[in-house]
């Protein structure tokens, strides 16, 4: 057990406080687990809480549903349940301790401590909790999380963590890139030693994995560094749409694509992947682009794309990280000239304008003009020829 200063702030939130405020029957024990700590620790909001109880889970429960307002699902035969408020989603579950019977299956699982609880977790920055009754509050971090979380690392507890549930390979990767975390050395060995137990899972699990990370922030790097580790090649050729055809890398590649362009808000659907049209379209554009050599050519084909896009692509295709990084310094250009240049010059506005605009830009970005006076020699010549 360790006493971290910062605790006591805990208090200071409103929903902490309910939680506390709730009577509850002698000799139980309630604790904040998982997410909700590392969040708070690391001073980023968080709107899950999950509670762990050592108790008479049912009793408890029914103690918590009374006092707090809010939709109740309760699947007592697991000994879980969760209250939906308006700000906050409560999960519960009794403390217990899982069992794999083989790698990749689902665990079996019996009521124990809080120790064993945490034990079953998958990281050590997940794996730590705070008594909330009885007080005073206590931090408990057996496996060292806190100072994990201070120097950034993503590190699982115990060697054979990737074999008993290897969706954590995914999870890895996603905190990895939502917290700007390394992957500790050895957790990143382990997870090359067991990649193949991957193929244990069954397709619900990794769309349920793929439709998480669709929802990160950084989800195309994460895509990638799942691509860098070869996982594709053990995933692709599986069911892993709902219903339909099986999934390629580049219907992982459309995932990631549809998320940013047609998905602003939610995860994304079934419906939503076999928007064929969008696939056909960026790859075309993909492979173009790898053909093509002219820089306005380049910079014509990646002005059709939104900057997300653009983004995606260059984390996906290494190839073509060249021609992007010129793509956005020809962006960054001011043109030569502008339309009130040729209104100077006597043109009458029309259609023609934009055409000696384009024409003027594309020798701007190829580098065969660098001047405002070189473009108006050019165009004089246009208009006089
Ligand atoms: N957990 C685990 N192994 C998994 C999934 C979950 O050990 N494969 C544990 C972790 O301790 C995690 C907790 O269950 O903290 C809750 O899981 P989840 O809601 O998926 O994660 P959060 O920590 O709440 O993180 P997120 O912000 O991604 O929801």
């Amino acid at each position: 057990m360790v006493s971290n200063p910062r605790l006591n702030r805990l208090l200071q939130r409103k929903e902490i406080k309910e939680l506390v405020d709730v009577p509850l029957p002698k000799g139980s024990r309630i604790y904040l687990v998982g997410g909700y700590i590392r969040d708070f620790l690391l001073r980023r909001k968080s709107h899950d809480i999950d509670l762990a109880i050592e108790g008479d889970f049912d009793q408890i429960f029914s103690r918590f549903k009374k006092r707090i307002s809010g939709k109740v699902v309760n699947y007592a035969t697991f000994q879980t349940g969760t209250i939906v408020t308006d700000r906050l989603r409560l999960d519960f579950a009794r403390t217990r301790k899982e069992s794999y019977p083989t790698p990749g299956a689902l665990p079996k699982v019996v009521p124990a401590d809080i120790y064993e609880d945490l034990r079953r977790r998958d990281f050590t920055i997940n794996a730590m909790a705070v008594r909330l009754k009885p007080p005073p509050l206590t931090f408990i971090d057996p496996y060292n999380g806190y100072q994990d979380l201070k120097r950034g690392w993503i590190r699982i507890l115990h060697e054979e963590s990737f074999r008993d549930d290897p969706t954590r390979i995914f999870r890895a990767y996603r905190y990895a890139r939502r917290f700007s975390f390394a992957i500790e050395p050895e957790t990143k060995s382990l997870i090359k030693r067991d990649l193949h137990f991957i193929t244990r899972l069954t397709p619900e699990r990794i769309i349920n994995e793929l439709d998480l990370i669709a929802e990160e922030k950084e989800w195309y790097r994460i895509i990638r560094d799942l691509k860098n580790i070869s996982i594709y090649r053990l995933i692709a050729d599986r069911p892993l749409i709902r219903r339909g055809r099986g999934v390629t890398e580049r219907k992982l590649f459309l995932h990631a694509h549809l998320k940013l362009n047609i998905l602003e808000n939610g995860p994304i659907t079934v419906s939503q992947l076999k928007s064929a049209k969008e696939i056909k379209r960026v790859e075309r554009i993909v492979a173009e682009l790898k053909r093509i050599k002219k820089r306005s050519a380049c910079y014509r084909t990646l002005s059709r794309l939104e900057p997300t896009t653009i983004e995606m692509i260059k984390e996906l295709y290494p190839e073509l990280k060249t021609k992007i990084r010129q793509f956005k310094r020809d962006v960054l250009l001011k043109p030569l000239i502008t339309g009130s240049d040729l209104l100077n010059l006597g043109l009458k506005p029309s259609p023609l304008f934009r055409r000696i605009l384009d024409r003027i830009r594309v020798l701007q970005v190829d580098r065969k003009i660098r001047s405002k006076k070189e473009a108006m020699q050019l165009i004089g010549q246009w208009i006089s020829s």
